[in-house]
């Protein structure tokens, strides 16, 4: 079962995964880590930076990317992954990839990024978010859960969703290249948030509901090592919030 940490704000989940992030990273200083992007893991990246760790051997692999921006566009994940993640964490140049990034076609880019995967030596930590449609990466309902890196069309909700990052929702790219769920599950660890009233049908759907391609963010049950934490607005659909804080409580020593 995931280990559910249910805190009371971002900034403490941020606290949390950053020094699971710092514990990682103390046993593999050159660990491979998955950026997720969104609002949801900036408390983590801010936590991160704070602790002034030596990154510089970190490499990384971003989850998924837009299609069809113009380069350098202030909202694609490449900016937002160099301005959120690199920069502040002083991570080297070039050191983090974006899926479609070695500016080869686009066709083919999702086997090319999957092959960069396994080369650097699987993905060590993966850090999720997921969507109010239950989506982990750009996974949109429906997508098969031993999907690998491929071009997907975005749903109009999420479409809608991530048009506060645009000048007008008409901006928001309709395609995406996303790691697949089958990519995030090849993940040695998997540490997926979630904050806010609004994700928490998408929470109790992926952490309690049937695993489904209906519910991408279900495709975790099926991973043996996951961290989910998530605020009290976000874990309030959970059935067995109670025995998740219990257990939190009274986690062993070597847990800690
Ligand atoms: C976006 C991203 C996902 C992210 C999710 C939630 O569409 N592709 O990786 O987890 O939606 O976003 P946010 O964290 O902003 O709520």
């Amino acid at each position: 079962m995931a280990e559910v940490v249910i805190v009371g704000s971002a900034d403490e989940a941020g606290d949390i995964a950053a020094g699971i992030i710092r514990s990682l990273l103390e046993q593999l200083p050159d660990a491979v880590l998955g950026f997720a992007t969104g609002s949801t893991p900036l408390s983590t990246y801010r936590a991160l930076a704070a602790q002034g760790l030596d990154l510089g051997a970190v490499r990384g692999f971003a989850l998924d990317e837009y299609v069809g921006l113009p380069a350098g566009h202030s909202q694609s994940y490449r900016a937002v992954i160099d301005r959120e993640v690199v920069a502040p964490l002083g991570l080297q140049p070039g050191s983090v990839r974006v899926p479609g990034d070695d500016g080869l076609p686009l066709q083919g880019a999702g086997e090319r990024y999957e092959r960069d995967i396994y080369a650097a030596g699987g993905i060590d930590l993966q850090v999720l978010g997921i969507g109010r449609t239950g989506h982990i990466g750009f996974n949109e309902p429906g997508s098969s859960l031993a999907s690998l890196t491929r071009v997907k069309t975005l749903t109009e909700s999420t479409r809608l969703d991530n048009a506060r990052f645009f000048d007008s929702p008409d901006e928001v790219p309709t395609h995406c290249i996303t790691q697949g769920l089958g990519t995030i599950l090849r993940a040695r660890h998997l540490v997926l948030l979630a904050f806010g009233e609004s994700k928490a049908d998408a929470v109790a759907a992926a952490l309690e509901g049937p695993v489904s391609a209906s519910t991408p963010g279900s495709v975790v049950q099926l991973h043996p090592r996951v961290t989910v934490i998530v605020d009290e607005a976000a874990a309030r659909h959970l059935e067995h919030a109670d025995y998740y804080r219990y257990a939190w409580d009274h986690r062993l020593d070597w847990e800690r």
